[in-house]
């Protein structure tokens, strides 16, 4: 059985995205965005229980849409439970389904549903030496200001900064101690690690794992699944 358990959180509503449909059954060149992430989950090397924290008035589609990815083989390791309001609501939730023998839990955005089944073992590989919170992240391109009232107070030094992706990996005790004691909404979950007092580490993210929050997300997505993958 593995030890490695994924959730995937796929209960938002996708507004930005601007369709009639929450983002996670949204098609990326005929496929779902749900089963694509199922699909990368599913395809690490390290075997892994994927929980998908889905729309709680949607659960029968999502099973379906879930069950059809993972295809006959895999469908024993997938569960499946209804979201919250936030996503932090429906990380909680789907700490609720961890089967007995994890040990590992990786919480990753359905959204990123290109990102590599590679970054998974990466993450998860780091949180098993170390014993630490691990997240993929990748360097800041871009000059970064900081702004009040449209005028630039200072040039950030952009070298010390991350752009934080997911999955973001834990050691399953730190995460659900964390989300036990969180008392307020955290932007990721490694902030609410942190605020319990784990310690943080950083591998490297990858360009794929960007989140669809846009229909300019979505055409990028199409185009890249056009392309051989590199
Ligand atoms: O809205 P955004 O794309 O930033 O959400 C990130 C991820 O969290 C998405 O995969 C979304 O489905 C999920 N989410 C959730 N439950 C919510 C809000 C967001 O599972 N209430």
């Amino acid at each position: 059985a593995p030890t490695v358990a994924v959730i995937l959180v796929a209960a938002g509503s996708g507004a930005r995205l601007g369709r009639s449909v929450p983002k996670a059954f949204v098609e990326l060149a005929g496929s779902p965005i749900l089963a694509r992430a199922v699909d990368g989950a599913l395809s690490a090397a390290e075997p892994a229980q994927v929980i998908v924290v889905a729309p709680a008035e949607l659960m029968d589609e999502a099973r379906s849409v879930a069950v059809r990815a993972a295809g006959p083989s895999a469908t024993g390791y997938l569960t499946l439970v209804a979201g919250g309001a936030t996503r932090q609501a429906s990380v909680a939730a789907g700490l609720t389904a961890l089967a007995p023998e994890i040990e590992t839990v990786l919480v990753h955005d359905a959204a990123r549903c290109l990102a590599p089944p590679e970054l998974f073992d990466r993450v998860a590989a780091r949180v098993q030496s170390s014993g630490r919170a691990v997240i993929p992240a990748l360097p800041v391109t871009d000059t970064v200001k900081r702004v009040q009232d449209d005028v630039v107070l200072e040039t950030v030094d952009r070298s010390e900064l991350r752009q934080v992706q997911t999955p973001q990996g834990f050691p399953r005790a730190a995460l659900v101690d964390a989300y036990a004691r969180a008392d307020r909404e955290y932007t990721d979950d490694a902030a609410v690690v942190a605020a319990a007092g784990v310690a943080v580490l950083v591998v490297d993210g990858s360009d794929r794992a960007f989140k669809i929050t846009t229909p300019w997300d979505l055409q990028r997505a199409e185009r890249l699944l056009e392309e051989p993958a590199g």
